[in-house]
């Protein structure tokens, strides 16, 4: 994935630790390189050991922060406390911020959509997100010093999307759980916000479509598919000192996207961006 995280002052996140869920590639693995390039030690969690050593190795030649691999189902409740209970006890910095990006995307047509299927989606995006949120949340309250959370939803939570129905269903859920918490964790100096990308280019998704970035470049009012670094750059507002009153918020970064409904006249447009081909 590119790099662009030059603008970032190296020591923003010093002596802070953070937990990134489903990080060894893709959106996960650009916000934890967002993490490490301002100083932040990352507690790098992802259930494919390979990749997330791989993703580790290279984080850490690129410093100046840290990645500690910590390899595991990030939907199984004791492995996300066990995850949670090692990130508090790093020593040299403090726990402080939780990215619950890990999400499972099933497609599939409503009306043949399994059992299998739906509970795959229920238990990493809703319970796995759920959980983390309660242990890192338990932990920042024993710690009493506040802490950020961010949870990565999606613009399919707020737009119809086909054959997403269960995902967007949980995206949805997601952000919800952000407004939520504002009762139980504001009043703890704990933040809680959901980063709802768009359309984004990682591993997954080049694989989905072989022009991903060529369609979505014509579908998104900006004109381009959206990267890992725009997501990291969204959770690095949330983990801001500029961002210390805004909680329970949805950010969408879709490049307009989630903005517009579908016209004559945008339908038309494509017609026009089809004959000349990709911008
Ligand atoms: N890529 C997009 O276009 C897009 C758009 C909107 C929202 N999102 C959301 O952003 C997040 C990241 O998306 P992505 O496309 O980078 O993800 P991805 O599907 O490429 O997966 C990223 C990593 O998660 C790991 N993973 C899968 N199941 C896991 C589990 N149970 N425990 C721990 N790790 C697990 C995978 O091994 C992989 O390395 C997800 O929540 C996704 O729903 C992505």
């Amino acid at each position: 994935m590119n790099d662009k995280h030059e603008y970032m002052d190296v020591d923003v996140y010093a002596g802070k630790s953070a937990i990134v869920t489903g990080a060894a590639r893709g959106i996960g693995f650009g916000i934890a390189q967002h993490l490490v390039a301002g100083g932040a030690t990352v507690v790098l969690n992802d259930v494919d050991a390979p990749s997330t050593e791989r993703a580790v190795a290279e984080l850490n030649a690129r410093g100046p922060g840290r990645a500690i691999a910590y390899t595991g189902d990030a939907s199984d409740v004791d492995f996300i406390y066990a995850m949670v209970a090692h990130a508090a006890g790093l020593e040299g910095c403090r726990f402080e911020i939780v990215v619950a990006n890990a999400g499972r995307t099933e497609f599939g047509d409503f009306f043949d959509f399994t059992e299998e299927s739906f509970q795959k989606v229920v238990d990493l995006n809703l319970k796995g997100t759920f959980f983390l949120t309660q242990a890192a949340a338990r932990q920042l309250r024993a710690q009493a010093a506040g802490g950020r959370i961010i949870l990565i939803g999606s613009n399919v939570g707020s737009r119809a999307y086909n054959n997403l129905t269960a995902y967007g269903m949980s995206k949805a859920a997601i952000a919800m759980l952000a407004r939520q918490l504002v009762l139980d964790l504001g009043p703890l100096g704990i933040t809680v916000n959901c980063v709802a990308p768009g359309a984004t280019l990682t591993e997954r998704t080049a694989l989905e479509e072989p022009d991903y970035a060529g369609i979505w470049s014509q579908l998104n009012p900006d004109g381009r598919v959206g990267l890992p670094e725009d997501v990291a750059a969204a959770v690095g507002f949330f983990l801001s000192p500029a961002a210390g009153h805004v909680t329970g918020q949805e950010l969408f970064v879709d490049g307009g996207w989630t903005g517009y409904a579908p016209s004559p006249y945008f339908a038309e447009q494509i017609r026009q961006w089809e004959k000349k081909g990709p911008r």
